[in-house]
């Protein structure tokens, strides 16, 4: 039959060129265009011809152009491939691509800006891999320390990671070659039980849709062109086949048009890891009518809608349906009419991209504790330097930095060239100045470590004056399938910092881990605290600017730290309703009663060099309408010689009739510079529609009463001024 080509014509609209693609199609084509496989599979290639298949994840190299090559001399129609990608902070799986600080850093900056113009960096680098997709940003929340994967996310915040997450995806989108986004993981995946990843979890709707939702909901409506769902069981069904989740949340209420993937093999999973379907046919049944349009590593999705849609089933409009939007992302991304695509030689030219990983880096390294000792001065000194992680490059760059199989990853020399160790900075900084160094790896991060060098670790840190301590975890301790039941840190950390305090040489910390641990004896005993969640390449040459002054620190947690495991959960946002503080034997308090109030590190908590005073904040109205807004004014002042970052945090308490609401919620926040010396009156809009709330129907209501803000540099009670106003 002849080809009707004019959808390769780019003047027609894509709808157009949609409908006149598709009625050609073939019912093995469309499901071809469902199904994504891994390039990293044996015999890859003859997927083309097996299963027309449209799309391929984790295709690197010449292995890409040569795949999209051989599909234009396979494919009937030419449709082209589509590649996917976990370029979740970089596009990292490459040798000398910029990696970046993770999400959970990033998250640290509270900077928008900073994470759209990564986004764009990241679009520019896999587009010049021939890359089109990549599955991020990822919008779980971090909420049970224990799971493996919090550092790939932006937190424990609903607002920031909404607005972070939207600022990545719109660099990703906005690029010159636009890099399509990927909202990860559809919905609840970090509340799987007891942070084991992908277990089934128990949420409650309503925490769905005040915590968990808002930020999918918010990337839906602002264009993301994919969604992907998570692993596990929402309340007992699995995400991939939840037709409440994929069909009456995301398609009907919020009129997501985009193309929804499952996760990798979400499909099968269903048999063999949740007990959900009897056969394969049955979870490619279930799966389809969740409205999945492509199926990741599912190879038996193919027969199975094969049968199903003959023998009527599943209707031909269903498979239409899914065909239409992964050919729509296809015409939108250029992909039928633009084989160019940037140069990588000329990517990876461009200095700004490491100016830019260097500035994320610094921004996100978040001090939480300084009696007074940082930031160093030049003079002559001894630094012992203590710790693994240290100089250590996998730990330091963290998951999704190489290719998958990461826990595993065992060639050293990927990114090696490009990335900076804490070890390699100061030592650079240190030849160049009478500053001695001194560094002990002391082996301390992995199990397998010994006690036996803490002699000589000891002897070497009282001769020196001060030591700079470099605690974390290691790459194989996180990510997919590698969570943990202890938060303390591993191997002989501790130990190694007890013998060190023994000493009573002053002691710098610096945390440089996927997520939060147990450290609160590190924090007790040293002098100083420097929080660097895996800062990228440039992550020691930011750590030694930092240390030495050439930077005032400005990140702020976007995620709590426990005191002990048992705590958890710790987030800021709690449900009131805890009555520990009854007790009379104790301190009338709510806590555990072997364990001291609160988190060790709380939710905004950070600080720099400077001394920031905050005024007293006033609100211009007591009263406003449901239709009207006032203003908050607070003025801030840098009472220091040096310029400095402050993030103004406001959070707000409601009471909404018949339902238990948190105590405070992140309301809005602003990161503003502030020039030594300078005081600037910052004015926070607040509009009432802003204030919506989830009534004890269920049902999002304007909100109606009394509203307490609360406003300062941080979620702690101690930072924060109260204030009121009612919405009538
Ligand atoms: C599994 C992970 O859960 C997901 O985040 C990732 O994007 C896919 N595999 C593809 O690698």
């Amino acid at each position: 039959m002849k080809i009707d080509k004019q959808y390769l014509d780019s003047q027609l609209d894509t709808a157009q060129r949609v409908d006149i693609l598709l009625q050609q199609m073939t019912l093995e084509e469309k499901l071809g265009q469902m199904l994504q496989l891994a390039a990293l599979e044996e015999d890859h290639e003859s997927f083309i011809e097996r299963y027309h298949i449209g799309s391929y994840l984790h295709a690197l190299g010449e292995d890409v152009t040569r795949l999209q090559q051989l599909n234009r001399q396979q494919s009937r129609l030419n449709i082209p491939l589509i590649f996917g990608i976990d370029a979740i902070h970089g596009h990292c799986f490459e040798d000398h691509n910029t990696v970046f600080p993770v999400q959970l850093a990033l998250a640290c900056t509270w900077h928008s800006d900073l994470l759209t113009h990564i986004g764009q960096v990241t679009a520019k680098e896999a587009r010049a891999s021939h890359l089109h997709w990549t599955f991020s940003p990822v919008l779980c929340m971090a909420r049970d320390l224990r799971w493996g994967r919090c550092g790939e996310t932006f937190g424990e915040d609903t607002l920031l990671v909404t607005t972070l997450a939207a600022a990545l995806c719109r660099g990703y989108q906005s690029a010159d070659y636009p890099l399509a986004a990927c909202a990860k993981h559809y919905a609840a995946y970090g509340e799987a039980v007891g942070g084991r990843d992908s277990a089934d979890c128990d949420v409650s709707e309503r925490r769905l849709r005040s915590v968990l939702l808002p930020p999918f909901e918010h990337l839906a409506h602002n264009g993301c062109m994919t969604f992907m769902t998570a692993y596990q069981s929402l309340n007992g069904i699995p995400c991939a086949a939840n037709t409440w989740l994929m069909n009456e949340v995301l398609r009907d209420e919020w009129g997501y048009e985009g193309v929804v993937v499952t996760d990798w093999n979400n499909c099968g999973q269903m048999l063999s890891l949740q007990n959900a379907a009897p056969d394969m046919k049955q979870a490619v049944y279930q799966c389809l009518l969740a409205s999945n349009d492509i199926f990741m590593s599912t190879p038996e999705f193919f027969e199975h809608a094969l049968a199903l849609v003959r023998e009527g089933s599943i209707p031909q409009a269903r498979i239409d349906t899914s065909v239409r939007r992964i050919l729509r992302l296809k015409f939108e991304l250029g992909l039928f009419d633009q084989h160019s695509a940037p140069d990588r030689a000329e990517v990876l030219a461009d200095p700004r991209r490491w100016q830019l990983c260097l500035q994320a880096a610094r921004q996100s390294l978040t001090l939480v504790k300084n009696s007074g000792v940082l930031p160093f001065n030049l003079s002559p000194k001894t630094i012992l330097l203590v710790g693994d992680n240290a100089d250590c490059l996998r730990n330091q760059l963290g998951d999704w930095s190489f290719v998958p199989g990461m826990a595993a990853y065992e060639d050293s020399d990927t990114h090696r060239a490009d990335t900076v160790t804490l070890f390699k900075a100061l030592d650079k900084l240190c030849s160049e100045s009478d500053i001695q160094l001194e560094f002990a790896g002391a082996d301390c991060v992995g199990p397998e470590c010994t006690l036996s060098q803490f002699d000589d670790l000891q002897r070497r840190a009282a001769n020196a004056d001060i030591i700079v301590f470099c605690a974390g975890d290691a790459l194989k301790q996180y990510g997919e399938f590698h969570d943990r039941a202890d938060l303390n840190l591993s191997g002989n950390q501790n130990a190694a910092f007890e013998a060190l305090v023994q000493t009573g040489t002053p002691i710098v910390s610096v945390l440089l881990a996927s997520k939060p641990h147990c450290i609160e004896p590190v924090l007790a005993h040293s002098q100083a605290l420097l929080i660097a969640f895996n800062p990228g390449a440039m992550g020691g040459t930011a750590i030694v600017e930092c240390l030495f002054g050439a930077i005032n620190p400005s990140g702020r947690l976007p995620i709590s730290f426990p005191r002990h495991v048992g705590q958890l959960p710790v987030y800021y946002n709690q449900a009131p309703g805890w009555h520990a503080s009854l007790s009379l034997h104790y301190d009338k308090d709510d806590h555990y009663i072997d364990l001291a109030k609160g988190a060790l590190l709380a939710f905004g908590e950070g600080m720099s060099y400077s001394e920031i005073r905050y005024a007293e904040a006033r609100l211009t109205k007591p009263h406003i309408a449901t239709t009207g807004s006032l203003e908050l004014h607070i003025a801030v002042t840098n009472h220091s010689a040096r310029s400095a970052t402050e993030v103004v945090q406001v959070y707000k308490q409601l009471c909404v009739p018949g339902v238990s609401t948190v105590e405070k919620q992140l309301h809005m926040f602003r990161r503003v510079q502030l020039a030594a010396g300078q005081q600037l009156e910052l004015v926070f809009v607040l509009q009432a529609s802003d204030f919506v709330v989830l009534d004890k129907a269920l049902k999002q209501t304007a909100y109606c009463g009394k509203v307490i803000l609360m406003v300062g540099k941080s979620s702690k009670a101690e930072d924060l001024q109260d204030l009121e106003f009612y919405i009538e």
